[in-house]
């Protein structure tokens, strides 16, 4: 798929990041835009060596973000700037949207698909492609993990050769 996979992975951190979410201190979320965002570590993701493993190899320790964003905001369609392609996992939030889609001649965006985060489940996105986020009731939070360097279609084919996507 060309906007997004599913990994294989059954995290095991969801707990501990909502536990973090309660004793983060306001002055600690950095705002950006719309969104604020809090940095985590790489030891966060101890229970879920597999993502270790591919922060390893394609991530950047410095780059793995808790972004937060407030109820009932969307964000202009975009395309990220500093990153390829990023691994996310929805916490908080669950009335939400993430969509993609194909911006036409006409500028109308066509194509549409959307992520149906599910609970401990880490997605691949593409990044590169034309994608927003809609959210409802609800402040949203999502673990981040930005891949800077090497495109989608590589972290893809590294994934599913290592049976942690299909
Ligand atoms: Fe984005």
């Amino acid at each position: 798929m060309r906007y997004f996979t599913k990994l294989n992975i059954e995290s095991k951190i969801s707990e501990m990041i909502l536990n973090k979410i309660e004793h983060i201190k306001e002055s600690e979320w950095i705002q950006h835009l719309e969104q604020s965002i809090y940095l985590l570590n790489i030891r966060d993701f101890e229970s879920d060596p597999d993502i270790v493993e591919i922060i390893d190899k394609f991530g950047s320790e410095k780059k793995i973000c808790l972004f937060r964003l407030p109820p009932k905001i969307c964000y202009s369609w975009h395309k990220d700037a500093k990153r390829q392609a990023s691994i996310n996992m929805l916490i908080k939030g669950f009335n939400s949207l993430c969509v993609f889609g194909t911006e036409s001649i006409e500028r109308k965006f066509i194509n549409l698909d959307k992520i149906e985060h599910k609970k401990d489940t880490y997605y691949l996105m593409n990044v590169k492609e034309s994608h927003t986020v809609f959210n409802f009731d609800q402040e949203r939070y999502v673990v981040s993990i930005s891949i800077p360097d090497t495109p989608y279609i590589e972290v893809q084919d590294y994934l599913i050769e290592k049976q942690l996507a299909c």
